[in-house]
């Protein structure tokens, strides 16, 4: 099957490759030149574990092609998949104008049958404004050209995303069309050993299950925090309390893990999108601000407890900081907590000594060269010398610690750690003070 996809950043990406890997002859077109040309050059823009060979490995078998040339992406596909950027706009709402723009390319350029499908996480009812997009753009060439578009939405987490895409939980379908089925069906059938993987939704069913997946989930975190931080305050140990919990079957193990809240370009984004919709339709979100709230309140409770440990003198401090990347096997530090803590330390005169084993070169090229950013090349050096430590992510390579030799290397023997690594006794036995996230210790 002939599959043009617009956008080649993280799904355009990811989609591409894990179908051209199929069998499906793609072509993946972008705007930005200079990405294409350094693709074509097997240099992946992006750190996804397993992509890269995926996309050599296609690109050599001649299923897998970029191009910035607009017509022939359009020429090309059956299926147009759109799976192009849709940040922010200021008021929290999805700006939809790369993807209304590649609908009008689409119209403006095809010449029979075109299925477009929309793979970027966009509001309900986009599916409309991308019809009536192509529809106009036809009108204006005086061309009568049947087509449809549907909706994809993307289940992908960062740092699984091959797995995500090739063992996904489902596959959903926005279309009411039988012709798309068919088609959406022969795209996917390698990936559908269950029938009921595939689901066929309303178009603005489909739509609104992306978002409120992403709520869902980004709820049950905020929840947790909500949760650990009530537990420091009781004296109980919120691990305990989630494995209570998470034995039930109707609550479930996953996405209850407390933390130091979560970041990344999906949940802070779509659960802020998702009441922007909400407000349009006059209707108050009340959950899903708390949930949002709430997580801004757990990203600056590492700032808060390194500064009563200090009793909030943290000028001229040197804090070592582990885990920069919003979660493990990204280099994405896209609204991570580890940024809100270090501009807070700035803020208060503090220094940051920072490692991370994927997200420095990231690290770098939002913050530039400053005095009080020091990277270093490995979790050791990020301790010589400094007053305390902070832990962000949890890479694995942070969960085995000597708490005896961190103990010799901190001026100040206190370790906050937004990912709960380790058992607070442990810790404490080697004389640290140790600030987990409502593991009891409440400063
Ligand atoms: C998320 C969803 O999990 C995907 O299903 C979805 O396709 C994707 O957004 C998207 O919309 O594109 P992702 O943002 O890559 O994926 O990352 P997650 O693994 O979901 O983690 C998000 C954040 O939640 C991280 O900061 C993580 O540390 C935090 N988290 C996760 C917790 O604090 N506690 C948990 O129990 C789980």
């Amino acid at each position: 099957m002939k599959i043009t996809i617009f956008g080649t950043g993280y799904v355009g990406l990811v989609t591409g490759t894990c179908l051209a890997d199929v069998g499906h002859d793609v072509l993946c077109v972008d705007v930005d030149a200079d990405k294409i040309a350094r693709l074509e050059a097997g240099e992946i823009p992006i750190f996804e574990p397993g992509l890269e060979p995926m996309v050599k490995a296609n690109m050599e078998a001649g299923r897998l092609r970029f191009t910035t040339d607009p017509e022939a992406a359009v020429a090309f596909g059956t299926l147009q998949f759109i799976a192009v950027g849709t940040p922010p706009d200021e008021d929290g709402s999805a700006d939809l104008k790369y993807v209304l723009a590649v609908a009008e390319t689409i119209g403006r350029h095809m010449s029979e049958y075109k299925v477009i499908v929309d793979k970027s996480t966009v509001p309900v009812g986009t599916a409309d404004r991308v019809r009536d997009t192509v529809a106009n753009t036809l009108e204006d060439r005086g061309a009568a050209l049947d087509f449809d578009v549907c909706s994809n939405p993307e289940f992908l987490k960062e740092g699984a995303a091959i797995e995500d895409f090739t063992h996904g939980a489902r596959i959903i379908v926005g279309t009411e069309s039988e012709r798309v089925m068919a088609l959406m069906r022969e795209c996917y059938a390698p990936y559908i050993r269950q029938q009921e993987k595939l689901m066929f939704l309303d178009v603005r069913a489909a739509e609104l299950t992306k978002y409120a997946a992403n709520a869902m989930l980004a709820t049950k975190i905020s929840f947790m925090n909500e949760i650990a931080n009530l537990a420091e305050r009781l004296g109980a140990d919120v691990e305990q309390v989630r494995r209570g919990i998470g034995s039930d079957p109707r609550i479930g193990y996953q996405f209850i893990y407390p933390g130091c809240g979560y970041g990344g370009s999906c949940f802070p984004k779509d659960v802020q999108a998702l009441a922007r919709t909400a407000a349009d339709v006059d209707y108050r979100a009340e959950l899903l601000t708390a949930v949002e709230s709430v997580n801004q309140r757990q990203k600056r409770t590492l700032f808060a407890k390194l500064a009563q440990a200090f009793d909030g003198d943290l000028a001229g401090k040197t804090i070592a900081l582990w885990g920069l990347a919003f979660k493990p096997n990204t280099d994405d530090m896209r609204d991570a907590p580890s940024r809100t803590l270090m501009e807070a330390l700035w803020d208060a005169g503090a220094r940051v000594q920072a490692y991370d084993p994927e997200a420095m070169k990231e690290c770098r090229r939002l913050y530039g060269e400053r005095d009080d950013l020091v990277l270093v090349g490995d979790r050791i050096q990020a301790v010589k010398g400094a007053d305390a430590l902070v832990i962000c992510t949890e890479w694995k390579e942070f969960r085995t610690l000597d708490f005896a030799w961190l103990k010799q290397q901190l001026a100040m023997p206190v370790v906050v750690d937004g990912r709960n690594l380790f058992e607070p006794e442990a810790v404490k036995a080697a004389g640290l003070l140790y600030f987990a996230v409502g593991r009891g210790d409440s400063l």
